[in-house]
């Protein structure tokens, strides 16, 4: 339990996107029904309030998962935090029925998300970003009873140290720029794009490339066209064209809550099948209807005598050169790799994420968790990391995990499953502890 002389919680989030505010969630609702040992918890977000890729937000952008894949339905369906909770709170569950669409747009779901936090907001602090978590100095890693995590506060929040038992990471994917090129005010990672885009004067972009051919750069793309009437939108793509992202039913069986199982006890050799017969349900991949769209856009300017949505495709960037307002973008292009240079006024990579990647939060507590012989981390099925026996405080992963649990790693399919497994794995170990304790027996080693 928390001692606020002295920090400690049973569990501590870092990081409160989507998949820690399900686990708040069912933390809440393991409190309402009544569970015999309240577990403390706190999560920690860097940001000032609530925000869910806020520069993606565009216009009519839309979900890539049913609302059913909401923060808890495929948990407890009877809960009261769903998005149909939600669409009844807020007056419009017929609306929303009339409309006969599964996949709401990104700006609904956002304040489905904003709503949900707001019932959970007594175990959030916005503005605190956790630089480093460790074991306790002057401790040996067997007799720490809780990690310390020391949290910057922002904003003029002051700075602290606080204890956790169990802590959850989930720090959120980490932007890719293609080699050779830095983010600065011309030139964005799509992760930040919305926030550079409207710092810009849009008069003056008269020129601008997006790049890559996955779902940001087609978005992006299509914003770019509506929103800048008078310039010419370059799309550059090492596909020949975009593809579409499968969502047919067979294939959306690998992100259901039982595949977890089947990835995480499988073999390399099925693992290695998920992979190649399904990367195309998530990854370089756009949905069919702004696939669709972008065409018909290209075509109704092909009719209209209007030359300026241009698509560079089986061309990959190699290098940005970067001068005052001038920024000129290298490519490697066509099927015997060309060079040539675009000059353009602003360049938005959309070219993807890397893996959540906790190893510089944890420091040299990083020593005491596993690895495999490719160098990831050893995950027990609950989403803990494997750590050395000594280490009894627990340290989960929410993203990160697609080696050893799969495609739903990083999304939201399997988040409502996926905290409740969590929570489930923090209460069974705490009990486990705790009685431990009564019969004062000191240290156990299976307590990790
Ligand atoms: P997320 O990145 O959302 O949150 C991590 C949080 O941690 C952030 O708020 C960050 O500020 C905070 N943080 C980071 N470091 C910190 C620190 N040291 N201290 C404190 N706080 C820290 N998936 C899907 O299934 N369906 C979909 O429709 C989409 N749509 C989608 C759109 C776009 C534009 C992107 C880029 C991605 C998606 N995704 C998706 C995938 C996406 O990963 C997923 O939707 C969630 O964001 C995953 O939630 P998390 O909470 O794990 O990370
Ligand atoms: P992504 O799917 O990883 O696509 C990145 C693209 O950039 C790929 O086509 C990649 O090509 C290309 N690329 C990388 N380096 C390049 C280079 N140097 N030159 C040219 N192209 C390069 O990333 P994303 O589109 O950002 O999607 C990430 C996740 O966010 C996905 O889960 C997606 O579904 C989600 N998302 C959802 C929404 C929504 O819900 N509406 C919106 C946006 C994103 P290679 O494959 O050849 O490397």
């Amino acid at each position: 339990m928390s001692d606020h002389g002295n920090e400690i919680y049973d569990v501590v989030g870092v990081g409160f996107g989507p998949a820690n505010l399900s686990l708040a969630i069912a933390l809440q609702e393991q409190r309402a029904a009544g569970a015999a040992d309240e577990i403390s918890a706190l999560f920690l977000e860097r940001q000032f309030s609530f925000g869910w890729h806020r520069n993606m937000l565009l216009p009519s952008a839309t979900m890539q998962i049913s609302f059913l894949k909401d923060l808890v339905t495929f948990r407890n369906p009877a809960s009261s935090f769903s998005f149909v909770s939600y669409l009844y709170s807020m007056g419009r569950l017929p609306q929303f029925v009339n409309n006969q669409d599964f996949f709401p747009t990104r700006q609904e779901f956002h304040q489905y998300l904003e709503w949900a936090q707001a019932r959970v907001a007594d175990k959030v602090e916005y503005g605190s970003e956790v630089t480093s978590i460790r074991i306790p100095q002057d401790t040996v890693p067997e007799l720490a009873d809780c990690l310390q995590l020391e949290v910057a506060g922002t904003g003029g929040r002051s700075s602290r140290v606080i204890g956790a038992r169990n802590v959850v990471i989930s720090t959120g994917l980490v932007p890719r720029m293609p080699q050779g090129t830095e983010p600065d005010e011309r030139v964005w990672h799509s992760s930040e794009f919305l926030e550079k885009f409207r710092r810009m004067n849009a008069a003056e972009l008269r020129r601008v490339a997006v790049v890559g051919a996955g779902q940001s750069a087609a978005e992006i793309t299509r914003f770019l066209h509506d929103e800048l009437p008078h310039a010419e939108v370059w799309a550059i793509m090492p596909a020949y064209g975009y593809s579409i992202a499968d969502d047919t039913p067979f294939a959306n069986q690998i992100f259901d809550p039982s595949a977890v199982d089947d990835y995480y006890f499988g073999s390399d050799q099925s693992r290695e099948a998920f992979w190649r017969y399904h990367r195309n349900t998530n990854y370089s991949v756009v949905d069919g209807e702004v696939i669709r769209d972008l065409y018909r856009r290209a075509y109704d300017d092909e009719v209209g005598g209007i030359d300026r949505l241009h698509f560079l495709n089986l061309t990959r960037v190699t290098g940005v050169k970067r001068s005052a307002a001038d920024t000129c973008v290298m490519l490697q292009t066509g099927s015997v790799g060309e060079v040539r240079e675009l000059d353009v006024d602003a360049l938005v990579c959309a070219t993807g994420y890397t893996a959540m990647e906790p190893t510089s939060l944890l420091g040299d507590l990083d020593g005491h968790c596993l690895r495999d012989e490719a160098g990831h981390y050893r995950m027990e099925r609950d989403y803990r990391v494997v750590t050395s026996p000594e280490l009894r405080c627990g340290i989960y992963l929410q993203g990160g995990t697609e080696h050893t649990h799969g495609l739903t790693s990083s999304l939201l399919s399997n988040l409502a499953v996926r905290s409740g497994e969590i929570v489930g794995s923090i209460t069974a170990r705490l009990a486990a502890r705790n009685t431990d304790h009564a019969v004062g027996s000191g240290v156990r080693g299976d307590i990790r």
